[in-house]
């Protein structure tokens, strides 16, 4: 066990029997040693910086019906909201305030927010606050709009893969093909958006060798970014049963990650808060380097609910930025608030 996590640790990479034998065996000995290298790996790559981006849900219709997903199109309970443009911006302006440099605008699929309306946000964004980075997280689209969209000068673009499994993802994702998701990606790269992948954890179906197959797909994809988080279950999908995935298959995960891939920008991510309360912070001693506080208003931030208990206010909002940075800082990282591009090449 030691020889292989040596071993990953000073190549950066494994085979496929290696990862699933890493996954099968792993004892809290292992996985200790594991997440100290993924750390030294973080701190040779990025020091001891966490970076801030201030999250802006901007909608929660969706045209999509991700079986496992809160606020996909045939949940009637989902109570929908947009924000209008002039509350995008407040949001902005909050967060500039707080020195934010980030801003990421995450919505699901809404076919109200056409090029155009996506295009005028980001200039006015860009206007508004020239020197910080846009992300967009809002789902699969045409090439022409990706490149569209780009033009207003959008830095980056967050579309998790969810799982690398086709066979999971078409089952998890109705009338959708993974090779279309896999597709955007490329796009994406190739119109020189700093990419985002990622997948759930625990998502019921999935085995030890879809996980696997994450990392295999992650390594050879290399994104700048990427995602990975718990699955948690909404209780107006039919997985509201179900259990949610853990805290220690989420650390391997991102310890993993880190070692296949060093300077990979990778989110302690909302999920993880959610299931354990010092999941984030776990995360970044494990090689997270990345946290995304929300800059939502309070008043929609109940509504963008993708899994039950969902945490949206005290720490996790963006507000209380001291109380994160005192939270970083307590485990002996510091706060960056540049705007942390990526150094995945
Ligand atoms: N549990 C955990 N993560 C979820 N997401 C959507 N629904 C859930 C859920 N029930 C994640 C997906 C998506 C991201 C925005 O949120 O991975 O890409």
């Amino acid at each position: 066990m030691k020889k292989l996590l040596d071993k990953l640790y000073s190549t950066n990479n494994l085979n496929e029997e290696e990862l699933l034998y890493l996954l099968n065996n792993l004892d809290e000995e292992g996985i200790n040693y594991l997440t100290e290298l993924a750390h030294k790996t973080a701190i040779h790559n990025y020091n001891n910086s966490v970076y801030i981006r201030g999250l802006i849900e901007f909608t929660n219709y969706c045209s999509r019906n991700c079986i496992y997903c809160g606020i996909r199109a045939c949940n009637k309970n989902a109570q929908r909201y947009r924000l209008t443009k002039d509350e995008i911006l407040e949001c902005v302006e909050k967060g500039d305030k707080l020195g934010y440099k980030t801003f990421v605008l995450q919505g699901g699929e809404d076919p109200y927010f056409t090029d155009e309306k996506i295009i005028d946000i980001v200039q006015s964004i860009k206007k508004k606050c020239p020197d910080c980075a846009v992300t967009l997280s809002i789902g699969e689209r045409s090439y022409k709009s990706y490149k569209d969209i780009k033009k207003a000068g959008v830095d980056r673009y967050l579309l998790r893969h969810e799982t690398a499994n086709k066979n999971l993802y078409e089952s998890l994702h109705p009338n959708s093909s993974f090779e279309n998701r896999v597709q955007c990606l490329l796009n994406l790269k190739e119109l020189g958006y700093q990419i985002g992948a990622g997948f759930m954890v625990g998502i019921p179906g999935q085995t030890n060798e879809d996980l696997v197959k994450d990392l295999l797909f992650i390594k050879k994809l290399t994104p700048h970014m990427c995602g990975i988080g718990p699955f948690i279950p909404h209780k107006d999908t039919i997985f509201k049963d179900e259990k949610s995935g853990t805290t220690k298959k989420t650390i391997i995960m991102l310890a993993l990650t880190r070692l296949l891939v060093p300077k990979v920008l990778l989110p302690a991510t909302t999920a993880l808060g959610t299931i354990d309360s010092n999941g984030r912070e776990k995360g970044i001693k494990a090689g997270a380097n990345v946290v995304m506080p929300n800059l939502s208003p309070n008043k929609v931030r109940e509504k963008y609910a993708l899994y039950n208990g969902k945490v949206s206010s005290g720490d996790e909002a963006a507000e209380c930025k001291k109380e994160i940075e005192d939270r970083i800082k307590s485990i002996g990282f510091k706060v960056e608030i540049s705007r942390g591009d990526s150094k995945v090449l």
